[in-house]
């Protein structure tokens, strides 16, 4: 049965997984899969600032370009991940004054959105990554510390002037039900609107752990945010378990599963489904972790799991 690209197709859907670049070289199984399966592809690592401007001015774009160049010949589209962040950001960056730091983040910008710019595989951008902390409070990294709210209506900006094509979003994680943090994002992306700052989409990570349940209201938080004028879209899903994994945790893995897909098709503003990964053979999950895992749809040996399935019947497919 399958592939999910297809029945996620038929409902005007991209069903995506962040791809790692090693095993997209070198492992003909993963690449089979990746290249099937998914209309879609977020770089899981090859984007990052860390992975192209590690030295200052010096851009490196060779395990980016060939995710690119991956998604090109497979009919795929790529979202760039990502722009603006605290993590993944070299110490050059994090010690500059704050006229520096925003010379810097416009030239980064500038720069990595500029390389693809042209390349029509490229369609949209996480310009800004996790700033909000548990409670709705601005988090405070390096770039808040340094250059207070306004760094982020920037960053937008600095994205808009290197592609006015692309679409650019607000990513975070812990902001798929309706609460304190996901209320923080939707006031902030109302606002960034009403002052005409170049904001198109909100991404909602959604890693997700079997142990804390399932977010609440998560459509009607999706469906708030739609309102203000924006897509959305799912960008980084995962369902961890604690291990080993009894049959219990599997089903309701496999409803969480199914349930992000459901809440996805009932807005129509939602774009589509990015899955962290797709094999439990690389995933972030137990080296952040130790003793969780098995979070994706395929198993280590490349075989889909009974999650695959909760995502292909999610889309209606067969
Ligand atoms: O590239 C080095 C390599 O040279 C070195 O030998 C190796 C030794 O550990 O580390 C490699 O870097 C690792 C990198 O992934 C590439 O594999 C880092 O240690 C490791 O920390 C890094 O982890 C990534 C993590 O972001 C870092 O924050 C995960 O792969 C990636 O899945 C994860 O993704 C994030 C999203 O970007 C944002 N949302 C949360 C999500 C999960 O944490």
């Amino acid at each position: 049965a399958g592939p999910l690209r297809a029945a996620a197709a038929a409902k005007s859907r991209f069903i995506g997984y962040a791809a790692a670049n090693s095993p997209l070289a070198n492992e003909a199984a993963y690449r089979s899969i990746a290249t099937t399966e998914f209309s879609q592809v977020t770089a899981e690592n090859a984007m990052k600032w860390d992975g192209t401007e590690n030295v200052d001015n010096a851009f490196t774009y060779a395990n980016g370009d060939a995710i690119v160049a991956s998604a090109a010949a497979n009919n795929q589209v790529v979202h760039g991940h990502t722009l603006v962040w605290h993590s993944q950001t070299p110490g050059w960056v994090q010690g500059l004054s704050a006229t520096a730091m925003r010379a810097a983040m416009q030239d980064h910008i500038s720069n990595v959105v500029g390389h693809w710019a042209n390349n029509p595989v490229v369609q949209s951008w996480d310009v800004v990554n996790e700033v909000f902390d548990e409670n709705g409070g601005m988090r405070t990294s390096f770039w808040y510390n340094t250059l207070g709210q306004s760094f982020v209506a920037d960053a937008f900006r600095y994205a808009r002037a290197a592609d006015p094509d692309a679409k650019l979003c607000i990513n975070d994680y812990n902001v798929e039900g309706i609460n304190a943090k996901s209320t923080a994002m939707y006031n902030l992306v109302s606002s960034l609107k009403s002052q005409g700052v170049p904001i198109d989409c909100v991404g909602f990570q959604t890693h997700l752990a079997v142990q804390y349940g399932f977010p609440s209201q998560m459509q009607q938080n999706l469906q708030r945010f739609a309102d203000l004028g924006v897509t959305v879209r799912i960008t980084e899903l995962d369902v961890r378990i604690e291990l080993p994994a009894d049959s219990n945790e599997i089903a309701a893995q496999n409803t969480y599963y199914g349930n992000v897909v459901k809440a996805c098709l009932a807005v129509t503003a939602c774009t589509g489904v990015t899955i962290w990964g797709f094999t439990d053979k690389y995933s972030w999950i137990p080296d952040t972790f130790p003793g969780q895992g098995q979070g994706l749809i395929y198993d280590t040996n490349y075989s889909p799991k009974s999650a695959y399935t909760a995502v292909l019947d999610a889309f209606g497919g067969a």
